[in-house]
This record gives C-alpha cells, structure tokens and sequence, in this order.
C-alpha cells in the first residue's frame, strides 16, 4: 500500500494538469481506496462558473463510477498559478511554506461524508512528501448532514 507521503507528492506532480483559467489557482487530488488503486482528480473550470468542479470530487467522482466506494484517504494540494513556473515547484515539487494548507470545501466535505466512515477516512493536507498532516473528516467535518436526517 502506498504511504500517504507519496500519495501528497502525486498529487502536487499533477498540479499543472489542473484546468484553471478563472481562478488561476490549481488544485489536485489523489483518493486512496482499500485495494491500493488510486484515483486523481483535479479542478476544471467553465466560463460558466457554476459547472467547475473541485479536485477531491473529480476523484471521489472517477472512482465511484468505477466501481469503488471504499476509501482510506485522500491528499489535497493547491496553489496559484505563478508558483507552479517556480524553480522550488519545478525542482522539488515543494508548495510554499507560507502558502498554508488547501483544505477541502464544504461541498467536497459532503462528498466525501457520503462515501466515507467519518471516523476512519484520512484527509491529507501538506507541503511536500515529508511534511504533512493527517485529519480524519469528523474532525473536518463534525455535524454532516447524512440519511439520518432524512429519516432513514
Ligand atoms: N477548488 C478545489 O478544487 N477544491 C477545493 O476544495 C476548493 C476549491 C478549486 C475550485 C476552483 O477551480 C478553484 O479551486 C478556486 O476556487
């Protein structure tokens, strides 16, 4: 299985395949499930806005309708556009330090909340391969809305 230092590295490989002419910001997503295959997902904007959707639901999307739906984890970077021509992101594959985490959106929080044991399911945010921190979603995501509330 692979360790989630190299899940976050994928992802951060991938940021420049994020399609972000709006917002100028590239975001990427790599979603492990129980068997060890592993799907990305990044953000893809429309001019219309609305229609763009976020890297963590692009790969919980993928994989769902590949016929998975048990996850252990996903990794979660972002960062603009101007850093990703940096000699540090080139080189290093390294996001800036100052730059802080990107953590999932209250959507993509729900998205997840609907595959995923709140309990168990790691969220991964970080940097770089060695310097990153693990959340479980019900600590992201305490009081999710879920069937429950729905009476089932
Ligand atoms: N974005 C994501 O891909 N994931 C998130 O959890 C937050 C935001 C994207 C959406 C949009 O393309 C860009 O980041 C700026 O909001």
């Amino acid at each position: 299985m692979i360790d989630y230092g190299r899940l976050l590295e994928m992802a951060i490989e991938k940021l420049p395949d994020s399609y972000a002419p709006y917002s100028h910001f590239h975001c990427s997503a790599m979603l492990l499930c129980s068997d060890g295959t592993v799907f990305h997902g990044m953000n893809i904007e429309n001019a219309a806005y609305t229609p763009t959707i976020c890297a963590e639901r692009c790969a919980i999307f993928k994989a769902v309708s590949e016929g998975h739906r048990d996850f252990v984890a996903i990794a979660v970077v972002g960062c603009s556009e101007e850093f990703l021509e940096t000699e540090d992101f080139k080189r290093e594959h390294r996001l800036p330090k100052g730059g802080g985490e990107s953590g999932p959106c209250g959507v993509c929080r729900q998205v997840m909340q609907e595959f995923c044991d709140p309990e168990r399911f790691d969220i991964i945010l970080g940097h770089s391969a060695d310097d990153y921190t693990v959340y479980k979603l019900k600590d992201l995501y305490p009081h999710a809305f879920g069937p429950a509330d729905l009476g089932l």
